[in-house]
């Protein structure tokens, strides 16, 4: 994309990313891709805020070089290390090298770990400000959103906030940076709630000491490193992440996230049943095959819904092992204290059901009922599971 005024002298300058398949090399974005944004301001002094990935080094300093001379820039801000913001800083600064970074004291050290770099670093301490001539940067330091290292970097003049993940979402930006020029403001969301699962739930207590320090700054656009910029509703998105962050101590929505797998369409069968009987009890149900979803997709449902029901087989004496490795995940990201239940078959001896309340209780999760079976389910018991998953569903209201 071209760059594009937020301000008088601010300019998002970042890049589209369709290219890499799955963030981190674990999250899949094959079909939405995600934005590195990056943020320049032309003031007395010039400051390029966050960077991009470093395969795309060379498409974004283009964009630089269209709007500023590189031997004018006086500061690069690191409001976070990870290198999908980082990447291109060794090849700016070989080509900028009067250019002064700014980060944290822990920012330093990654910089030195990560890229050699040790010369023309600052770092700042939390609520130190730069003087740009009309504009002045105020720091926020904000550990664990996402790395320990991680600040924001507040505009006064505008009142922009530069969050870098926080508030961020994965898919491209397609046409437009703003919340009032996309048509599909939904989507967006779902995909910031995605990253703030597969990303940020590990760390709650953060996110909220984060929303507790911004309480009382007046934020007119919320510019964050990946996705939309926020200037028509800011609120909107500081909103869904308090209430996200508050799901990691609070109750869930009623609901039931379904995980299933099947070998052989015996545990499929009992789960059409199961789902029914979710449905006769008037809960949302979602339904997801382990096998075929990745657990970024699932971790948003596990996050907002209060019930969890596991149907998998017995393999080779444990639980199904794409299903077992999920609920490990689910465990990596916190995603506790949910009401949960397990059904499945076996062949000739069970052991599925054992697995899965050893890892049932590293999740904290209340294990309400289990279904066992074996073989091909008869008529009668599709009946019963309908009535097990009717009756876990109504224990959910
Ligand atoms: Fe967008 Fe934690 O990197």
């Amino acid at each position: 994309m071209l760059p594009v005024e937020i301000k008088p002298g601010i300019t998002w300058v970042g890049v589209n990313d369709r290219i890499t398949e799955l963030f981190e090399g674990l999250w899949t974005i094959r079909q939405e891709g995600v934005s590195y944004n990056s943020y320049l301001i032309r003031d007395d002094k010039t400051v390029v805020i966050d960077l991009c990935k470093s395969m795309l080094t060379g498409e974004f300093v283009t964009q630089l070089e269209d709007l500023v001379p590189l031997e004018k820039i006086d500061f690069v801000v690191v409001n976070h290390m990870e290198p999908d913001h980082t990447g291109a800083l060794r090849t700016l600064i070989k080509k900028a090298p009067q250019v002064q970074i700014i980060g944290t004291a822990k920012t330093r050290d990654m910089l030195r770990e990560f890229y050699g770099i040790t010369e023309n670093v600052r770092a700042v301490a939390d609520g130190e400000t730069i003087d740009l001539g009309h504009h002045t940067l105020r720091f926020v330091v904000a550990p664990f959103l996402h790395w320990p290292e991680t600040m924001m970097t507040y505009e006064e003049k505008e009142q922009i906030l530069f969050s870098c993940d926080a508030f961020g979402s994965y898919g491209a930006l397609n046409g437009s940076i703003f919340d009032d020029l996309v048509d599909d403001l939904n989507w967006y969301e779902q995909e910031a709630l995605r990253y703030y699962t597969n990303i940020v739930a590990i760390f709650p207590k953060p996110v909220r000491k984060a929303l507790e320090k911004l309480a009382n700054v007046p934020v007119q656009i919320l510019a964050p490193s990946h996705g939309l910029v926020w200037r028509k509703d800011p609120k909107r998105i500081i909103d869904l992440y308090d209430r996200w962050s508050n799901l990691a101590t609070e109750p869930a929505d009623p609901g039931v996230t379904m995980i299933y797998a099947s070998m052989y369409g015996n545990s499929e069968a009992v789960m059409e049943a199961v789902a029914q009987g979710v449905v006769d009890a008037g809960l949302p149900l979602k339904i997801f095959n382990i096998s075929k979803t990745p657990m970024s997709y699932i971790l948003p449902h596990l996050l907002t819904r209060n019930g969890v029901l596991i149907g998998a087989p017995t393999y080779e004496g444990g639980l199904f092992p794409e299903m077992a490795a999920a609920m490990r995940v689910a465990e990596g990201k916190r995603m506790y204290n949910r009401k949960a239940a397990y059904f499945g078959s076996h062949a000739w001896a069970g052991g599925a059901e054992r697995e899965f309340r050893a890892l049932a209780q590293e999740l904290q999760w209340e294990v309400l009922d289990t279904f066992n079976f074996v073989g091909t389910p008869s008529r009668e018991e599709l009946t019963k599971a309908r009535e097990f998953g009717r009756t876990f569903a109504s224990k959910l209201k």
